[in-house]
């Protein structure tokens, strides 16, 4: 299977640094071995349609609201985000669930909207760093993906997992590629109760993944491809990390 490479740029960004980052990366990126794409901040995703159509890099938005329309101002719906053709949605990052209060419900619900808006949603899940000391990870992980497993059912091979241990996410501390593979295989395991072909769901890790550590961490047998936050706001770190999912 192809590997993924995700960039999320999260709350970064803007008109004239997109454009520079972006041309950077297509000036470099040749033909990938991997799927590529970017998660932007909504404002920005006509944007990343405009430069990147045509090109063999995907995009994609950082949220998707749980409601399909209505009344929920400032909310963008997964039909908003198809009309800018959005191939991703990251739903329940753990920066959503820490300061939005989201909670596996409401993640499970946002995965949803997104498939049926032929969207693929990148769902994350992870520890926090007490829960890993309390030895609860595989409980917590596992919990996450239920959640989203038991709403979106019969249409679980078509989402993509992200593993993003809290503790690693922009702290530069990284999990080792054996921690991460051990729980990667956890959800593979999930997964496999879930749908008749769990190798096909793509599970990414996040969580300091970088130039330097890439290729160790994607050579693990259940680390389909990488969510890359700090690393993918500079062009020759991201096409670093692509080349290494060669
Ligand atoms: P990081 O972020 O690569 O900066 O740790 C990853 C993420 O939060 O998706």
């Amino acid at each position: 299977m192809k590997k993924l490479i995700a960039g999320n740029w999260k709350m970064n960004g803007g008109l004239a640094a997109n454009e520079a980052l972006v041309r950077a990366m297509l000036a470099g990126i040749g033909q990938p071995a991997a799927h590529v794409a970017l998660c932007a901040p909504a404002p920005y995703l006509a944007q990343l349609q405009s430069l990147l159509a045509g090109s063999s890099v995907a995009w994609g938005s950082q949220d998707v609201s749980a409601h399909e329309q209505g009344a929920y101002t400032g909310e963008v719906s997964a039909a908003m985000l198809r009309d800018f053709a959005c191939r991703y949605a990251i739903v329940g990052h753990s920066e959503r669930r820490q300061y939005h209060g989201e909670t596996d419900a409401v993640v499970a619900q946002k995965a949803q909207r997104a498939l049926s808006a032929g969207i693929t949603p990148i769902v994350c899940v992870g520890e926090t760093l007490a829960e890993r000391e309390a030895g609860q990870t595989e409980a917590v992980v596992k919990r996450q993906l239920a959640a989203v497993i038991h709403v979106v059912a019969h249409c679980t091979s078509e989402i993509v997992v992200a593993y993003e241990p809290v503790w690693a996410i922009g702290t530069g501390k990284t999990a080792t590629p054996e921690q991460a593979q051990q729980v990667h295989a956890v959800l593979r395991h999930q997964l496999a109760a879930a749908t008749a072909h769990p190798e096909r769901v793509q599970i990414l890790y996040g969580g300091s993944m970088n130039a330097a550590n890439a290729a160790s961490l994607l050579a693990q047998p259940d680390i389909d491809g990488g969510l890359i936050g700090g690393a993918s706001l500079k062009a020759a770190d991201f096409l670093q990390i692509v080349a290494a999912a060669g």
